[in-house]
């Protein structure tokens, strides 16, 4: 009973169709037999068992235009292809600009950005800026569609710090699939805050993008989905930026990774195999106010953390991921991946390495939002298929927030599977977990953040600008499978006293 990921090849019906009644059938018949609790048995690791015979793919970067009035104008295209990503065996694969994944965006803030998307997949798709703060037009959620052979052209300024975002497919329903075939890239803000600061910062030689999915090939080679569990499909074979078992070759004593989360469903908890602390300097939304030097840092999907390590001459020292902790218990550990662990990427240091500064002990400053600015306390709680009791509804809108107001989200996970949590447009503030203060991983800016089974976490957030009746933002749990499913709410900005509009659709 597994679903393969196949480009169509001709013929009326939709795959996509097709795997859904398939995964409804099998649910049904596996939850009325009370099988589904023992589907996965097998925790996974690959530690020490990995080649390292791969040299790290590093998307390039994406080419720009600069119009006569400065913008500065993109151009991606998704399209379907076929990646080896061992010698000798194909795969099906989805891409942008290329058989899989996509260039790295690179724009400065302040800059006003176009981008020209072209759909050559034979199904609808949209393009989204994961952490962008931007019209809710050019969010490129499920309204803003694009049809097979269709172009959307989004513009807007940058107006946010410099920060590692990403973009992907946001379909309706259909968003796992897509990202897990290779639609995502990566989209680096600049700003001069961070130039001025001595870090890392020679994209592809020590600033890295580290694009962490976990898959799963069938015996053809092909992208297999197979059984999802609670928390979706959970691969066990790892692609960075696209390659397997890879290393890198580092030049420097110091090297910034970049790590971004982009599977569907698998949290991750990134360290290095002897535990050597790392600096934490950024989260989703930019720069922490100061390092936090760690030995772990955990993400959930969509979630990324800018890191800085030090290397000796000549070593090889292995970015792995531990059993992540998910306030999950017995065998639900087990099937949320909580027992799982990977090797991710070798790095393997140069005989004499270049001088790289220490981090900075001061970062950017990081001004907190105050709770008692707050005009609106919501709640949402989220359980296996709803948040607050509703699946998503493309025709609902369920939030009407007052522009230039501050807001605190009151989010619980009201049973006991993980989920996580992300808001489009802003990046928010945690104030507090399960009235805890959040740790220091959790200080700054966040667009996502992880929500253990039971856990209740507030957080603050200012709706600048950009008021819109018609055109919602959504919120949604990031578990690819639970968002498509419906775990996914709309919310809109207006001015005082505006009364939302019926969501426009372009299709
Ligand atoms: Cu990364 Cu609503 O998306
Ligand atoms: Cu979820």
């Amino acid at each position: 009973m597994t679903a393969r990921f196949r480009r169509p090849r001709g013929g009326a019906a939709s795959p996509g169709r097709a795997l859904r009644v398939l995964v409804v059938v099998a649910l049904v018949v596996l939850v009325g037999c009370g099988v589904v609790d023992s589907v996965r048995g097998e925790e996974v690791s690959t530690v020490g068992a990995v080649d390292f015979d791969q040299e790290l793919a590093i998307p390039p970067l994406a080419d720009s235009t600069t119009d006569t009035d400065g913008t500065r104008v993109f151009d991606l295209t998704t399209q379907a292809g076929q990646r080896e990503f061992s010698p000798g065996q194909v795969t099906d694969t989805l891409g942008i600009n290329g058989d899989h994944l996509g260039p790295t965006l690179r724009a400065r803030s302040g800059e006003r950005v176009e981008i020209n998307v072209h759909n050559q997949l034979d199904e609808s798709t949209t393009m989204h800026w994961h952490g962008m703060h931007l019209p809710a037009e050019a969010d490129g959620g499920p309204h803003q569609a694009i049809e097979p052979g269709g172009r959307w052209s989004p513009s807007w300024s940058i107006d946010q710090p410099a920060a590692t975002l990403w973009y992907h497919p946001h379909p309706h329903g259909r968003t796992e699939g897509q990202n897990y075939r290779g639609l995502a890239g990566m989209f680096i803000l600049d700003d001069e805050v961070e130039a001025a600061l001595e870090l890392p910062r020679d994209y592809g030689v020590d600033d890295i993008p580290v694009i962490v999915q976990d898959t799963r090939f069938d015996s053809d080679r092909q992208f297999e989905i197979g059984n999802r569990e609670h928390a979706g499909m959970l691969g066990d074979t790892l692609l960075v930026n696209g390659t397997l078992r890879p290393y890198l070759e580092v030049g420097h004593e110091r090297v910034r990774l970049r790590l971004l989360n982009a599977s569907t469903a698998r949290t991750y908890a990134f360290g290095f195999d002897n535990d050597r602390t790392f600096a934490l300097i950024g989260t989703d939304g930019g720069l922490l106010a100061e390092p936090y030097h760690t030995d772990r840092v955990r993400l959930s999907p969509g979630e990324r953390a800018e890191i800085v390590v030090s290397v000796e001459p000549a070593e090889h020292v292995v970015l792995r991921s531990y059993p992540p902790e998910l306030g999950t218990s017995g065998f639900t550990t087990r099937q949320s991946g909580g027992d799982d662990s990977f090797d991710v990427v070798e790095l393997r240091a140069g005989a004499s390495l270049q001088n790289s500064p220490p981090v900075p002990e001061r970062l950017v400053d990081v001004p907190r939002l105050d709770p008692g600015d707050a005009s609106q306390t919501r709640q949402f709680e989220l359980r296996s298929r709803t948040i607050n009791g509703q699946t998503m509804d493309m025709n609902r809108v369920d939030e009407v927030a007052t522009v230039d107001t501050v807001e605190i989200w009151e989010v619980e996970n009201g049973h006991g599977q993980v989920h996580n949590f992300h808001i489009h447009d802003v990046q928010f503030q945690v104030l507090d977990i399960d009235g805890e203060p959040p740790p220091p991983e959790l200080a700054g800016w966040k667009d996502t953040v992880f929500l253990p089974p039971h856990a209740s976490i507030r957080l603050i957030m200012r709706f600048d600008d950009y008021a819109d009746p018609s055109s919602p933002y959504m919120y949604h749990c990031h578990l690819l499978w639970h968002e498509d499913r419906g775990l996914m709410g709309q919310f809109v900005v207006v001015e005082p006293g505006q009364q939302p509009a019926p969501p426009d659709h372009d299709h």
